[in-house]
């Protein structure tokens, strides 16, 4: 069957985000930043250690520093248990993670050091990676970590031939008619420079530009969780 335009099961716009969207910093005390970020039912959260000296001493880069990322979604995050410990795509995860963040890290401030980014995802429906990558960017930033801004994350997709917004498990894996999904994770500076782009599937140019514009909108709002999020973190809640 092919729908010409795909209307989403949960009844929402096309352009329209999840709900609820919560985001909270300073939720691991031992950590030197941390914090949580939810879409929907999708949760992730944040723990960044360091800097600290990197070990083995053979890995430490006297140019800068080293920002190591852990992704990991736990086994009780989806319906079928997860196999704990690394997999290819927790590996991939990590890397994709590392490369969106580190643009606006001054990591060159920290030669030989190692910053290490954990990241949870505690319940899973979908866009974990960009779940995990809000929680990284607030958690790095609740740890002090001078930035030259926050990056926000969402993904987008085409649905048949229809692009939408923040696919759910169902729109990201299950959907198949038409032209079937293309999730399209998409991670951003506050500023608007593309950090992270992943597109895995058929799109035009011209679908993909319209793909962006609807990323880049639904980062600024992103942003402003975040932000709220990192101000409420220093008793200035309420404040805009
Ligand atoms: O989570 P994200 O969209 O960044 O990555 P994905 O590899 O496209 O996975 C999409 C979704 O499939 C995840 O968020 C989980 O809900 C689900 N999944 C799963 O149930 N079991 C796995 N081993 C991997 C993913």
């Amino acid at each position: 069957m092919t729908t010409k335009t795909y209307k989403r099961k949960s009844g929402r716009k096309n352009d329209e985000l999840r709900s609820p969207i919560l985001a909270k910093v300073g939720i691991i005390p031992n950590a030197d930043g941390s914090a949580m970020f939810q879409i929907g039912e999708t949760i992730a959260i944040a723990g960044v250690y360091g800097p600290k000296k990197m070990h083995p001493q053979h890995s430490q880069n006297p140019s800068k520093g080293t920002l190591r990322c852990t992704y990991n979604m736990n086994s009780f995050s989806v319906e079928d248990r997860i196999r704990p410990g690394p997999s290819r795509r927790s590996t991939e995860i990590s890397k994709i993670t590392e490369w969106a963040l580190e643009p606006v890290l001054m990591i060159d401030k920290f030669p030989n050091m190692v910053i290490d980014v954990h990241i949870n995802i505690i319940q899973a429906d979908a866009g974990t990676r960009c779940a995990g990558i809000n929680a990284a960017a607030m958690a790095l930033a609740h740890a002090g970590i001078p930035m030259k801004d926050m990056v926000s994350s969402v993904a987008v997709g085409k649905m048949d031939k229809t692009i939408v917004l923040d696919l759910d498990k169902y729109e990201d894996s299950e959907f198949e008619d038409g032209e079937g999904s293309t999730d399209i994770p998409v991670s951003m500076t506050h500023a608007g420079e593309i950090t992270h782009l992943q597109l895995d599937g058929k799109i035009k140019p011209e679908q993909l530009k319209e793909a962006i514009e609807m990323a880049k909108k639904a980062c600024d709002e992103i942003y402003e969780v975040q932000k709220k999020a990192l101000k409420d973190s220093l008793n200035f809640g309420g404040e805009k």
